[in-house]
């Protein structure tokens, strides 16, 4: 090549430079453009390099060139990467632009009968009753047998509780829990409750759902009562549907307690049925291995559903299951 052909790729290598620094957004970009112009593999050290080819006669006057040229490029990407504050810490990724106009974002929240299962879990607990999980697939024991619940009693009939291939029942309420608990915790005093999913085998209507939700609570100590259970029912019932409610309790039967009371709510102009309850029955005491001479229970267990629907006015429960997030986000 000659002098003057190197001497025009030179220009055209300027000029390429100063465009790519001029479009450098980034201190990214501009590294990039420092490592192709600028850097040892870079175009003008290429040049530099190519000097060698030209007679002796041409290399002064080529080397001013290219030198003015790598003096041009760099002085102005200098300039380019003060005016980028580049100089400064890289710009963090994922930083946030408090300049940029507020946006509501979506939040996720506990579904309405979480909301209301772990309120009364947490009055409970300011009560003193601690708070266990216990199995959904139950040994048929510990969910009909033990609670005195014999073996020809309609509630074990196949159409009410779901069966497992292994023999096992999906729980059919939280009772479940008392003996297991009894067994668990050992010798009294025992405050002890326990939540969640129950299943049995209904038509679905606004009503009724397969799938539903309890909460289940037993105290038992040497002189427990059945004031002790109305104290607890009030203390709770209050907190969580206001000081103007009223309580109403109905002599009841239940396998497992006597005496038993359902327990109907007067809230918001109507009564309600809300839950069952009753002293725990010795042979229950016994199957948690304890003397019933000695020591006494009571036991109640309440449906989360009918109170989280009464407190938000949701009038069919198949809506607390859609999983529809314009329904869930009004809670
Ligand atoms: N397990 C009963 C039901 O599902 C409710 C119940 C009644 C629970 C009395 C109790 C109780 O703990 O003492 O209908």
């Amino acid at each position: 090549m000659t002098v003057n052909e190197l001497i025009d790729q030179a220009q055209a290598l300027t000029a390429a430079a100063l465009e790519a620094v001029a479009q450098a957004s980034t201190s990214d970009d501009l590294e990039n453009v420092r490592i192709r112009y600028l850097g040892k593999q870079g175009g003008v050290s290429l040049l530099m390099k190519s000097m060698g080819q030209l007679p002796e006669a041409d290399r002064r006057s080529f080397g001013q060139v290219v030198n003015a040229a790598k003096k041009q490029v760099q002085d102005a990407w200098d300039a380019r990467r003060a005016s980028l504050g580049a100089g400064a810490a890289p710009r963090p990724k994922n930083q946030i632009d408090v300049t940029l106009p507020g946006i509501r974002r979506e939040v996720g929240r506990h579904h309405p009968l979480m909301q209301t299962m772990e309120e009364v879990k947490s009055v409970l607990r300011g009560m003193g009753f601690r708070y266990d999980d216990y199995t959904e697939v139950e040994d048929e024991k510990y969910n009909f047998d033990y609670l005195n619940t014999p073996s020809w009693h309609t509630s074990r009939d196949s159409h009410d509780s779901f069966y497992t291939e292994q023999g096992h029942v999906l729980r059919t309420h939280t009772s479940a829990f008392q003996v297991r608990a009894m067994q668990a915790i050992g010798k009294p005093p025992i405050r002890a409750m326990t939540s969640g999913r129950c299943y049995r085998r209904d038509e679905i209507d606004a009503t009724h759902f397969p799938i539903f939700h309890q909460l289940d609570v037993i105290a038992i100590d040497r002189d427990i009562c059945f004031a002790d259970l109305k104290y607890t029912l009030y203390r709770m019932l209050t907190t969580l549907l206001g000081a103007d409610i009223k309580l109403r309790f109905r002599p009841s039967y239940f396998p497992f307690t006597t005496p038993s009371a359902e327990v109907d709510v007067y809230y918001r102009g109507r009564w309600m049925e809300l839950l069952g309850s009753g002293m725990m029955r010795p042979e229950v005491l016994r199957n948690g291995g304890l003397d019933p001479a000695e020591w006494r229970g009571f036991a109640f267990g309440m449906g989360i559903e009918r109170i989280t629907m009464a407190r938000l006015n949701i009038t069919d429960i198949r809506l607390l299951y859609d999983n529809e997030a314009a329904f869930l986000k009004q809670f």
